[in-house]
């Protein structure tokens, strides 16, 4: 090879490297992005997992870091529950469950030990690709 060739060869492989980098990180960007809109906007997560001040304001800082939950049904509901877990990397949940037991969590409404969660939590049975994107958001979350 020449040195000429080589050079291009060279400034060839970097620009498909750069490319490459480009779609991957693009791709995860636009995952979590999704995941956030599904947890914020559809399902609300953080109504329950977010703890919030006086005035009914979320604690930023908290954001879905566990919340004591506030309402009461107006009927007695078996196996209420008055606090939400933290649900972020960090938390005692996570770290029992891992990646793949949250999302099968939110897939099959199942913990990993197969026991359903309490109400007020909601039994999610969501598309695979959409817990996938949900726990992609979530692991965000420092
Ligand atoms: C209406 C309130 C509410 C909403 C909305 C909610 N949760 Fe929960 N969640 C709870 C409560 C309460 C618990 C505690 C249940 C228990 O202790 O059995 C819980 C528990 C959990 C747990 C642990 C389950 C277990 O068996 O230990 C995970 C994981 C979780 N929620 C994730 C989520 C995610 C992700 C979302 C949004 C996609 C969400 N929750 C939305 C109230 C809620």
């Amino acid at each position: 090879m020449d040195s000429m060739y080589k050079l291009r060869f060279a400034l060839a492989a970097i620009a498909g490297l750069a490319v490459f980098a480009l779609l991957a990180f693009g791709q995860d960007d636009a995952v979590i992005t999704r995941g956030k809109y599904l947890a914020e906007e559809v399902a609300r997560c953080q109504d329950c997992h977010t703890p919030k001040m006086d005035n009914g304001a979320y604690i930023r800082s908290q954001w879905m870091k566990g919340s004591t939950i506030s309402v009461m049904p107006a009927a007695p509901v078996t196996g209420w529950k008055s606090a939400a877990p933290d649900i972020t990397p960090n938390g005692a949940v996570w770290k029992r469950w891992n990646d793949e037991g949250m999302i099968n969590f939110l897939v099959t409404g199942k913990s990993p030990r197969g026991g359903k969660a309490g109400s007020p939590m909601p039994t999610y049975n969501l598309k695979k690709e959409d817990a996938e994107a949900i726990v992609a958001f979530l692991k965000t979350i420092q």
